[in-house]
């Protein structure tokens, strides 16, 4: 299995390029089976949840095709790839396919409202806790869907007529069945009002693309979003928003190491919350018109107090990149987890490296500590491997990070655009 090793080599510096961002992207190509029509999706990330979703969508009959370069492509630029589901083949998506990749659950809503049935596994747990799907099952009752859960599948029929329009209130914010109710509402019958909705850019982002399909949406971006449904929608092309998650992931790797990086067309406004606990360490942050400029430039760094919540607070994505900030502060900083009940995973492996954490059920107190140390780690989860990378670029040593699977899954280049502002940072690729 590949492996990722960095060793401790001083300040970053020069720019690091921003992709088009991973939790945009999956349900954007899920969209893609709302028509008949190719969606085309611009500034799309190489990862490899992109290539799985892409397997999975095919079994249900979405074609792809990656597009040709544009003027000033790069290898750091996004794809142009368009999606078409000229014919939904298969309304049924197996274990074996749901089971590698979560949002993948998320085709229930489209293929429900389509095609008029979707038959989903159901995806199980993961690594950062059950993540149950109840928000989904209710807000599709609520458009009128007969749901039953048998030998781990979920069911799902529209009545005769379609999905109908109806108001439904989230008793508590999910991103993916937002998504979700937000797709199956745009070709219901009448009118939907989400409540509680996630505000979440990637919300707002495929709200727009659904609009550029002939969807009628309005209030996405507040906590009330209105759907008018319409009988169909037709293609589109539609450029995946900047990754807000990769953005503050590089933003904590030059906090930590020091330096001057552009992240070049990075938006502050997709995280202004978090560049605001950077701020606080000492770093900082200049946002322009062609990103985000990150600059430390010698001292230590300040501790840090931050909870996570949903947009526009501070994001559980980012939790564990800023926890690795923190245990090189000068004092004692606190995080608590209020979105997963299980993810702290990435503690043990800091502590390898020499870092000070108490964990007490949701809340983690870290202690700054002088020096970390090279070691062999794991990495647990997508977000919580790159806070293993950023405590790595100021160890002593070597830290090998075993298990890169999972940041292959959402870090387009990652050894490339580190390497590229002067990180030590390599993949060793196993015989
Ligand atoms: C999405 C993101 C993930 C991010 C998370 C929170 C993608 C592909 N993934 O995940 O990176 O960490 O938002 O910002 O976009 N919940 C329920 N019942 C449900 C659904 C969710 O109780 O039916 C709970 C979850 O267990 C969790 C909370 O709601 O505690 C928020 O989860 P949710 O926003 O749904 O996360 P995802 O959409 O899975």
């Amino acid at each position: 299995m590949d492996k990722i090793v960095i060793r401790g080599n001083g300040e970053l510096n020069g720019v690091i390029p921003i992709s088009g961002a991973k939790n945009a992207a999956l349900p954007l190509m899920i969209a893609s089976l709302l028509t008949s029509e190719p969606l085309t999706l611009g500034n799309m990330p190489r990862l490899a949840d992109v290539e799985a979703l892409k397997s999975i969508l095919s079994n249900h009959g979405v074609d792809y095709q990656v597009k040709g370069k544009r003027a000033g492509d790069t290898g750091m630029t996004g794809q142009r790839i368009a999606f078409q589901a000229s014919q939904i083949v298969d309304t049924t998506a197996p274990y074996e396919l749901v089971r590698k990749m979560r949002a993948s659950f998320w085709v229930i809503g489209p293929l429900l409202a389509r095609a008029g049935q979707a038959c989903v596994s159901l995806p199980g747990g993961c690594a950062i806790g059950t993540r149950p799907i109840d928000l989904f099952i209710e807000s599709l009752q609520a458009l009128g869907a007969t749901i039953d859960i048998d030998a781990g599948y979920v069911n799902a029929k529209a009545p005769s007529g379609g999905l109908k329009g109806a108001t439904y209130r989230f008793p508590k914010v999910s991103v993916g069945a937002t998504h979700v109710m937000l797709m199956a509402a745009s070709l219901a019958d009448g009118t939907t009002v989400i409540e509680n909705a996630a505000r979440e850019p990637e919300v707002v982002d495929v709200a727009n693309c659904l609009n550029a399909m002939g969807a009628k949406i309005s209030g996405h971006g507040t906590t009330t979003i209105v759907i008018e449904g319409v009988t169909s929608l037709h293609g589109a092309s539609h450029d995946v928003l900047p990754d807000r998650i990769e953005t503050g992931t590089f933003a904590a790797c030059v906090a930590m190491a020091g330096g001057d990086v552009l992240l070049q067309n990075a938006r502050a406004g997709l995280l202004q919350e978090a560049l605001d606990v950077l701020e606080k360490t000492g770093t900082e942050v200049e946002a322009g018109n062609d990103g985000i400029r990150i600059r430390r430039k010698g001292g230590s760094l300040a501790p840090i107090d931050f909870s996570t919540e949903p947009f526009p607070g501070f994001p559980t994505d980012l939790q564990a990149q800023f926890m690795a900030l923190a245990t090189r502060a000068e004092g004692v900083s606190h995080v608590t987890e209020n979105i997963f009940e299980n993810r702290f995973m990435h503690v043990q492996e800091l502590a390898r490296l020499g870092a000070n954490i108490s964990i007490e059920g949701q809340k983690a107190t870290i202690t700054g500590v002088d020096r970390l140390s090279g070691a062999p780690v794991m990495a647990t989860d997508l977000r919580a491997s790159m806070s293993l990378i950023i405590a790595g670029l100021v160890a002593d040593g070597d830290t090998e990070v075993s298990r890169v699977y999972h940041l292959d899954r959402g870090f387009e280049l990652l050894e490339d655009k580190l390497s590229a502002v002067g990180a030590d940072i390599r993949r060793e690729t196993a015989g």
